[in-house]
């Protein structure tokens, strides 16, 4: 595992955009995974603004995003669906067939299997990007999730209903299932950078450093792969034992 730690969460974003843009340059047809939350929103941004200005080419990248709610439509503007579209897709020259998020509607169990038969179909993932709940979920796989997991539905925890309450008017309103890609599913994207900032991230970011392999911390499982990089701020490195290299300016 490779770990960069930068004072501020803009200067997260201002890397992970930058190796994205070089990637996606590098290999026009990337296969790249996405993630939503309020972690990689910013990195979004970046991407956005590099299209507007450099017009980086995202005409033959494919996406596949790692989760989705069940029982919202595309059209919510809490799907993770319109996330996408209203952060990146809508404003960057891909297509948006070549776009895949979960589809959280109608018989989700088939979703989820039909999800992971594209994703072989596709990929493999060339880049990964991950963020990461504050009780170690990597995507909506939530502690007690092993690691030869393929995409499937989950309920969600209280910790995650409470932490993404925020994005909904209550915590009544966060759905409780949702279709997620499944730990192994992840494992199998050729490179992975998960992004993390604030201290409610610092005992996660501990456990995925430092803790054994379990699937209370379904993130540990990451320390499975070989090309894992993680880019946090002090804050949420503030547990990690020394030392922890920072970048220079
Ligand atoms: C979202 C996802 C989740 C989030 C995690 C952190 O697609 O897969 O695992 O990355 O819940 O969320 P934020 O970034 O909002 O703290």
């Amino acid at each position: 595992m490779k770990l960069v730690v930068f004072e501020t969460k803009s200067e997260i974003a201002k890397l992970l955009s930058t190796i994205i843009i070089e990637t996606v340059k590098k290999n026009p047809k990337l296969v790249l995974g996405l993630a939503t939350g309020s972690s990689p929103m910013e990195t979004y941004d970046l991407l956005v603004k590099d299209y507007q200005k450099n017009h980086t080419d995202w005409s033959q990248v494919t996406t596949f995003n790692l989760d989705e709610y069940v029982g919202l439509t595309p059209e919510h503007k809490k799907s993770y669906r319109y996330f996408m579209n209203e952060q990146l897709f809508n404003k960057i020259n891909i297509e948006k067939e070549n776009t895949h998020v979960p589809n959280g509607l109608g018989n989700v169990t088939a979703n989820a299997q039909a999800y992971e038969k594209l994703l072989v179909e596709k990929g493999p993932i060339n880049l990964q990007i991950l963020g990461i709940g504050t009780n170690g979920h990597i995507a909506f796989n939530e502690p007690g999730t092993f690691g030869d997991t393929k995409t499937h539905v989950v309920s969600l925890t209280k910790t995650t209903i409470e932490a993404n309450k925020r994005f909904f008017s209550s915590a009544k309103d966060v759905p409780i299932k949702a279709i997620t890609m499944g730990i192994d599913t992840i494992l199998q994207a050729q490179a992975i950078i998960l992004i993390a900032d604030g201290k409610n991230k610092a005992q996660a970011i501990y456990e995925l450093v430092h803790g054994k392999i379990t699937p209370d911390y379904p993130c540990t499982y990451l320390q499975a792969h070989d090309n894992v990089m993680i880019i946090v701020d002090v804050a949420a490195a503030a547990l990690l034992k020394p030392p922890v290299i920072k970048p220079k300016n």
